[in-house]
């Protein structure tokens, strides 16, 4: 199989993408800076891996912005790269709204980069991580590839400019693109060996459960009880990261069976939105372990909810989610219970 081009495959999405990508058999070539991820991740994947994938895995520490990075990495493979999978970028909201320059200048930028090096070495397929947050504050649901696409911040933003960007190149040049607009990932997979490994106080709900699970933080935090959903908490399509990872290995599939010029832009959820209490009970349902939690106000920038249509993901790659809500708590839960400092 000809080799593939992981860009920020050492963190949360990119590691458990790189193992069933490495179990289906491809060569990968890896570029990461590590900004927020570590190498060890790598080493947990090939622990994971069939034996004599370490052969098949090349790692290079570098930058996407970065043209001497890049075709290091577009050289590391002994046969062409005949596709990308490009997750590296950064992904906190509230760090986009202030620090917009490092947001535009990683993902945007991140993007540019990498389209420049793909366009020097003759690779025309991407696979890139977008984002649901780019249809902005929706009021209506499931939500549709083809409806509006208003994003409210620089996060957003940066991930709607980079789909266009790639769009154009498919127009320009006939390149193969897929544009995956993931919900909410959380879990682990299920050895419990690789995971989500956030720096500080996690601002995602799972990773803040997991530790006040663990005892490493006293109280959860809801952030409102008075939005206008069923139980009056924010609602979200939280979808297991190994059904993600899945489907970017369907994705590619899809793209290289295809001679001709091919954009497709499809969401990623399991297309019910869960509610913050409805995640703290299956937790406590998976795991034995109570979760005590104090209600705070809304916090500023949170949407009452995001719920993903699927029918495109089905109808195109005959992907959808498989694993429940309780498979998601009790996966993400072996991970931290075994890593209590994550990689560290
Ligand atoms: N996790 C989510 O909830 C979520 C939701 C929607 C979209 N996404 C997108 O999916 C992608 C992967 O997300 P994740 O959760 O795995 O995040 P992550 O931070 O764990 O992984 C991103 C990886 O990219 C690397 N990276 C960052 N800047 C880089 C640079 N300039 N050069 C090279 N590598 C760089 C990081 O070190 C990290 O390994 C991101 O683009 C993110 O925006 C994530």
């Amino acid at each position: 199989m000809a080799p593939l081009l992981i860009t920020g495959g050492a963190g949360f999405i990119g590691s458990h993408t790189v193992l069933v990508l490495l179990e289906a058999g491809h060569e990968l070539v890896v570029l990461d800076n590590f900004a927020n991820s570590s190498p060890l991740a790598l080493d947990r994947v090939l622990e994971l891996a069939p034996a004599g994938a370490d052969q098949r895995l090349h790692v290079i520490d570098g930058d996407v912005r970065c043209a001497e990075d890049l075709d290091r990495a577009f050289a590391a493979a002994a046969a062409p790269i005949t596709g990308v999978v490009h997750f590296a970028g950064r992904k906190a909201v509230r760090e986009s709204v202030e620090q917009p320059l490092l947001y535009w200048d990683v993902n945007l930028g991140g993007t540019r980069s990498l389209a420049d090096a793909m366009a020097r070495h003759g690779c025309e397929l991407v696979v890139f991580s977008s984002t649901a947050t780019v249809y902005g504050e929706p009021e209506v649901f499931p939500l549709v590839e083809t409806m509006p696409t208003p994003p409210v911040h620089p996060y957003a933003q940066t991930k709607l400019a980079a789909e266009q960007l790639l769009a154009a190149m498919v127009r320009s040049r006939g390149w193969r693109v897929a544009a995956l607009r993931y919900f909410n990932p959380v879990g682990a997979h299920p050895s419990g060996r690789i995971g989500e490994d956030p720096d500080g106080i996690p601002n995602n709900l799972f990773p803040y459960i997991t530790q006040v699970a663990a005892g490493r933080l006293e109280r959860l935090r809801v952030f409102g009880d008075d939005y206008p959903t069923a139980d009056g908490t924010g609602e979200r399509d939280y979808l297991h990261v190994m059904d993600l990872a899945e489907a970017h290995a369907v994705a590619l599939d899809y793209l290289l069976q295809r001679a001709e010029a091919t954009q497709i832009t499809l969401n990623l959820g399991t297309g019910r939105a869960r509610s913050v209490l409805e995640v703290v009970q299956a937790f406590e349902r998976a795991t034995g372990i109570p979760i005590p939690y104090d209600v705070l106000p809304r916090r500023a920038g949170d949407v009452p909810k995001l719920e993903a249509s699927v029918q495109a993901a089905a109808q195109l790659l005959g992907w959808q989610a498989s694993r429940s809500l309780e498979q998601m708590c009790s996966d993400g839960w072996a991970w931290q219970r075994a890593n209590p400092n994550g990689y560290r």
